[in-house]
């Protein structure tokens, strides 16, 4: 290589490097000023650096165009808690703001108005207060503007008329009053409208009811008043408008008579110079109505066969691997117990969560929301199923859990997740999401499923507060009550002196109140049949705040798939559950369910997540300080620990037969109370 060529070389180096440089480093100074801003702490945005390059792909959450200008910004769901700089307004390329479900306050800044190529602003779920500025209608190329679920107030500046592009704009859960502007009523291709659970009033402008693309229009809980015009009619379920006292009409269902008008005069009621030409088309609704996107996404159960079938051969293979390791197990008289249980697999990566992004600016997702559930339509599928179970939207799931934000992932697995929670309301849930292709593929016995599920109750079951299947994410919901003092688990192994050791009585309780609620689901009531566990562990007790235990994912394997089940065996079987005959039946009974119940005093009494042999032993001569937790000190009952760890042998027996069944255990448990306490 000649010198001429390596001189080549090093100039374009140099003309790429400085290019880099400088269109980096003029954007750079802005993120560095909204970084302050968003994350004042500088705790989550840390992979922002004054010395690094906002396009070479380390930047969170910053996606560049092919000029290396900054074009998106995706930080929803990250747990925020600053405010949105001004200093945003200086990327001039940006076409996407995602800030949405963060705890961000104070007011949107009028400068953002300046980002005449910005096209989706999602500042929704936050704690915005103020203010909509006016400026905003110079947003040229803006097609959704999400502001929903903040606690904005005054009204929609008129100038909002302006948002040509304009197709979702969702303003509900504000705190916004006055008119509805009749200017709005100029967007021509507006799709969705979301102007419920605000404090708006006067009428609802017939400019705004003829918009030709308009799909929806909610204005729920409002304080609206006079007649609505009739051509809202054509949005059929599209138009959501209860809870205004003053609204009236014609043929709405829930709407009165208008006293003295009819359908002729409608348009006079408007202010003059408002009226709608009354001959401006409005498309059929055939291919507007909340319906068709129903109809387009009904169909929960499509997995390819071919797929199943891959799935069932590979989990028979795996079965008879992981029964001959737990043959192996067992004949060593060796209980293995991991201890990551619900271990993450990976964090989100970014690709990911852009992806999730970009589905939910969609506005035909935003119409999903609308609807609420989609695929388990309301008994509509022919079969005579309908859900039982009270049901939640995808957007209350999204914003209970802020987006399903890392902060709030409390595990996860292969198939599902599960996310802390905080309902509207303020209840705290923890909800647990299964991916739909890791449910039951047939529909019926998915939704059969779902009832049995939800039909459970005890005082020693977790509670099933409701469900939300969402075709659009592919995913189902299952909202919990929250247990604030975690799981069994992290009772056990606890080093010396530490303050969450139960005392000897709560340990007792723990172990009764666990077989009362596995004696429950094994006793068939009339609506119901016996249901088995197949997997309760230390992770599936949840402890309450007075230290009850409460089984969770009770009914679990009648929602998942075969091969799903089959393939977490492996888990279970490692932590030692898995009762022997498992391998010789490959059924779940009763009985298993009471082998797992073994481990668990054994684990309870210990104070450990792994046993040995020699446990077993000291059980059986009643060698007290080779099995009762020496974290208690010595201060438990002998006579107790006897016949718990009499009940925990019974339990873990060989053979099925031998062991009781759990309503024997407790009446075991009952008689000895009866006896010394
Ligand atoms: C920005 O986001 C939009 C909308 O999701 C997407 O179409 C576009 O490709 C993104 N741009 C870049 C540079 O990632
Ligand atoms: C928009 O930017 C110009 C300068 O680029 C500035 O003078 C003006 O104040 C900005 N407008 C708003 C609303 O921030
Ligand atoms: C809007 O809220 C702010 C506080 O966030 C308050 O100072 C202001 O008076 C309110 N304005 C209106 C019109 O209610
Ligand atoms: C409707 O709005 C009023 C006033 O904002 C509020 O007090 C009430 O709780 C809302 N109703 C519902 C069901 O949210
Ligand atoms: C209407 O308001 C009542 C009372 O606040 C509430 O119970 C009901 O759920 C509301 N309905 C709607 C559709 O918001
Ligand atoms: C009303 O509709 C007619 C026929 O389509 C059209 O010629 C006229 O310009 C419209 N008037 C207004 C004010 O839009
Ligand atoms: C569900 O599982 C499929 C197949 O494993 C995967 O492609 C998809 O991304 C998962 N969906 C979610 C929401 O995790
Ligand atoms: C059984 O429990 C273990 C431990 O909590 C978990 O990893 C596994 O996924 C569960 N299996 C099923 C089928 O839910
Ligand atoms: C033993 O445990 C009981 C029950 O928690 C407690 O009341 C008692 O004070 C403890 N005794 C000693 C000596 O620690």
């Amino acid at each position: 290589m000649g010198f001429a060529h390596l001189l080549l070389i090093g100039f374009v180096l140099l003309a790429l490097d400085s290019r880099g440089l400088v269109r980096g480093n003029a954007e750079l100074g802005a993120l560095m000023e909204i970084k302050a801003s968003l994350d004042p702490e500088n705790k989550i945005l840390t992979s922002w650096t004054s010395n690094g390059d906002p396009c070479g792909g380390s930047f969170d959450g910053v996606a560049c165009n092919e000029r290396l200008k900054v074009a998106n910004i995706s930080l929803q769901g990250m747990g925020l808690a600053g405010k949105v700089s001004p200093a945003v307004a200086q990327l001039k390329c940006l076409s996407g703001l995602y800030l949405h479900y963060n705890s961000l306050t104070g007011e949107i800044p009028r400068e953002l108005a300046n980002l005449t190529e910005l096209t989706d602003l999602y500042l929704n779920v936050n704690y915005l207060t103020g203010r909509v500025p006016s400026e905003i209608g110079s947003m040229a190329s803006l097609q959704v503007l999400q502001l929903c679920c903040n606690r904005l107030n005054g009204t929609i500046p008129p100038e909002m008329g302006s948002l040509k592009k304009l197709s979702v704009l969702a303003l509900q859960h504000n705190k916004l009053s006055g008119d509805i502007p009749v200017g709005l009523g100029n967007l021509q291709t507006l799709k969705r409208l979301d102007l419920s659970f605000n404090q708006f009033t006067g009428q609802i402008p017939v400019k705004v009811a003829n918009i030709p693309e308009l799909q929806a229009l909610d204005v729920q809980n409002n304080s609206l008043s006079g007649l609505v015009p009739p051509a809202l009619k054509k949005l059929e379920e599209g138009f959501q408008y209860q809870n205004n006292t003053g609204l009236c009409g014609f043929g709405f269902p829930l709407l009165r008579n208008c006293n003295g008008l009819d359908d002729a005069n409608v348009n006079d009621l408007q202010p003059i110079g408002l009226n709608t030409n009354k001959t401006v088309p409005i498309p059929q609704t055939a291919n507007v109505k909340a319906h068709c996107n129903r109809r387009h996404c009904s169909s929960p159960s499509k997995l390819p066969q071919a797929a199943l079938v891959a799935g069932i051969v590979s989990v028979t293979v795996t079965l008879v691997g992981a029964g001959l390791l737990t043959s192996y197990r067992y004949r060593r008289g060796k209980q293995k117990i991991g201890s990551t249980a619900d271990a993450s697999d990976s964090r989100l990566s970014s690709d990911h969560s852009k992806d999730l992004y970009s589905r939910s600016a969609s506005p035909l997702v935003c119409l999903e929301y609308s609807s609420g559930w989609d695929p388990l339509d309301d008994g509509r599928y022919g079969n005579g199923l309908s859900l039982q179970a009270p049901r939640y939207t995808l957007e209350e799931v999204e914003s209970a859990t802020q987006y399903f934000s890392e902060v709030n992932l409390l595990g996860r697995s292969t198939f599902s997740s599960v996310y802390r929670g905080i309902l509207r309301d303020g209840t705290p849930v923890a909800i647990r999401s299964i991916n739909v292709t890791s449910c039951k593929s047939e529909e019926a016995e998915f939704v059969n499923g779902l009832n049995l599920v939800t039909s459970l109750r005890h005082q020693n079951l977790i509670r099933l507060r409701g469900v939300c299947c969402s075709k659009g994410r592919g995913e189902c919901f299952l909202v919990y009550d929250f247990a604030p003092k975690g799981t069994l688990s992290q009772y056990l192994d606890l080093e010396d002196g530490s303050i969450q050791v139960l005392d000897w009585p709560t340990r007792v309780s723990i172990i009764k109140g666990t077989a009362e609620g596995i004696g429950y689901l094994h006793s068939s009531e009339a609506d119901r049949p016996a249901v088995v566990h197949q997997n309760i562990s230390v992770e599936k007790i949840l402890i309450d705040q007075q230290l009850n235990p409460l089984i969770m994912d009770s009914g679990l394997p009648k929602l998942l798939a075969d091969d799903v089940i089959y393939s977490a065996l492996k888990i279970s079987a490692a932590m030692g559950y898995l009762a022997p005959e498992y391998i010789t039946t490959g059924r779940f009974t009763e009985k298993s369910d009471v082998f797992a119940f073994g481990v668990i005093i054994f684990q309870i009494l210990s104070g450990k997540r792994q046993l040995s042999s020699s446990m077993r032993l000291a059980a059986e001569s009643c060698a007290f300080e080779n099995f009762i937790d020496c974290n208690l000190k010595g201060n438990f009952t002998e006579p107790e620990a006897a016949i718990l760890g009499k009940i925990a042998l019974g339990c873990t027996s060989e053979f099925p037969d031998s062991r009781p069944t759990i309503i024997r255990v407790i009446e075991e448990l009952n008689d000895w109370r009866v006896q010394h306490g």
